[in-house]
């Protein structure tokens, strides 16, 4: 019977019906409006959301019915609704908003900042959910007082949804979406209540957080009851996808951002080069963990080059335009439109361009947007490697496997074999997150093999091996790091 996934992603809804092989019977996808109402302001309308993770559930229910449901979704971005009538008090406020930035810079000047890391793994940046909800608290007008009074709910949106599908009677997270509120402490697994006070957020509003693997009631929308059995963040679930389950693994998703995980076992990496320690899943109980590096612009780069420059008329126009450039030219994009993430953490540094000769064309420019994406990869494994040799953990660092839409491009893959200087590994199927999300139901609903079943039937496509000399791939990396510290330093 086939297991239906729900991947409710930052710019669209999607769902997808697979079979007991994990064969895809049925996609169906379905966009829905942004909002930005003001600088750096990012919101959705949470009935959007729902409505487009209905239909598209619909549509693909339309080829079978389902025996289980497994849930995946932008993390971080945070609901609040009326536990009466079900309706949010406000549109969600996005991961990618920096409204908070100036109540992030009052906590850190008042020396929060270590005892947030401590507790949550995460750094005080408005990228997570916790200033988001103290933001709505104080904002909507009433909402602090019916907080209080228990009549408020809270939840990143797999919690929304789980809400809107059993109809209200399961409040529930999972680990993974829950170590992304920052109010959720990582070492003792549960809500911690300094950090609730921290940031003014009641403990009545708080869904009970459960393992990935685990009953989050059953939804009756869809004719016979489907229960829900499986939960992860997107970059968690896309992990598990990717099979990522001994320590030293290490994913990367390239979508319109980039998150690189690498899995830490039982072991909480405590990060030395600013990047973040998460939960990598929780199984059965049983926490494995990650540290985790985000990259706010990967292929949003290439979306730049159509809609800002508009030098391509489709993202698949890159490849081709950058291979016709000039190999003796070396133009760097830093493209640190939003800010920089891991490991800078710069929401204050804007874009910037190095290099520029009067032979510079769009063919330059498509290359260095791709090999920006390279770079910053590279910045991250760094990053990783070093936590990872601190941390005396003996095992290897795997080679980098990759997934999401821009890993399609065999250019800008072979451009990160020879930045990194490692190989990098593709599977065939670069829908790791959606798999990810069904085989955690799946096998919760005794459908599909262990961890270890699962690990096995996990197939290369292609491996890229660096083809750059030493030499070369260091000169063109130190660069990078003189045009992001130029960057940051104009910024
Ligand atoms: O942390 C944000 C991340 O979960 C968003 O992923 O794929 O919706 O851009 P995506």
């Amino acid at each position: 019977m086939p297991i239906l996934a729900i991947d409710q992603g930052t710019t669209s809804s999607r769902a997808i019906l697979f079979d007991a092989d994990l064969k895809v019977l049925a996609t169906a996808q379905q966009e829905f409006p942004q909002h930005f109402p003001s600088s750096g302001w990012v919101e959705h309308d949470a009935g959007d959301l729902w409505q487009t993770t209905l239909a598209t559930c619909r549509e693909v229910l339309e080829q079978g019915s389902a025996e289980a449901i497994g849930i995946t979704n932008q993390r971080e971005t945070l609901v609040i609704w009326d536990r009466e009538t079900g309706e949010p008090i406000h549109r969600a406020i996005v991961w990618q908003d920096r409204r908070t930035a100036d109540l992030c810079e009052d906590l850190r000047a008042g020396g929060h900042e270590a005892e947030v890391t401590e507790r949550t793994g995460l750094l005080l940046d408005p990228y997570f959910s916790a200033t988001k909800a103290k933001w709505l608290l104080d904002r909507v007008p009433g909402a602090r007082d019916k907080a209080e009074a228990g009549k408020l709910a809270l939840g990143t949106v797999d919690c929304f949804l789980i809400w809107r599908l059993t109809e209200g009677r399961v409040h529930a997270t999972d680990a993974t979406n829950a170590a992304r509120t920052m109010l959720y402490n990582i070492g003792t697994g549960a809500w911690d209540e300094e950090l609730c006070r921290l940031f003014e957020v009641p403990m009545a509003l708080l869904p009970e957080v459960r393992d990935c693997n685990a009953e989050f009631g059953e939804t009756r929308l869809f004719g016979a009851p489907i229960p829900i059995l499986g939960v992860a963040g997107d970059q968690q679930a896309a992990t598990i996808g990717q099979a990522c389950f001994r320590p030293g693994m290490m994913k990367s998703t390239y979508g319109t951002g980039c998150f690189a995980l690498m899995n830490t076992g039982e072991t909480r990496v405590a990060s030395e080069n600013r990047l973040l320690t998460t939960i990598a899943y929780r199984l059965d109980g049983q926490v494995t963990y990650a540290l985790e590096g985000s990259i706010f612009i990967a292929g949003a780069v290439v979306q730049w080059l159509r809609d800002g420059l508009g030098i391509i008329e489709r993202a698949d126009q890159t490849q081709a335009l950058a291979e016709k450039a000039d190999p003796e030219q070396r133009v760097i994009i830093v493209p640190a439109f939003t800010g920089l993430g891991a490991p800078y953490w710069r929401p204050e540094a804007r874009g910037a361009v190095f290099g520029l000769t009067r032979n510079s064309g769009p063919a330059e420019f498509a290359r260095a947007a791709l090999e920006s994406v390279a770079f910053q990869t590279r910045d991250l494994a760094e990053a990783m490697r070093g936590d990872w040799a601190a941390s005396g953990v003996e095992a290897e660092v795997g080679v980098l496997r990759v997934d999401g839409g821009m890993s399609a491009s065999d250019y800008t893959m072979q451009a990160l074999a020879d930045i990194l200087g490692a190989p990098v590994d593709r599977p065939p199927v670069l829908e790791t997150t959606a798999l990810g999300a069904a085989w955690l139901a799946g096998h919760k609903a005794g459908l599909l093999p262990g961890v270890e079943g699962f690990a096995a039937r996990w197939a290369l496509e292609r491996r890229f091996e660096p083809e750059m000399n030493n030499a070369a791939r260091e000169a063109r990396y130190d660069a990078w790091r003189r045009a992001v510290a130029a960057a940051i330093a104009a910024g």
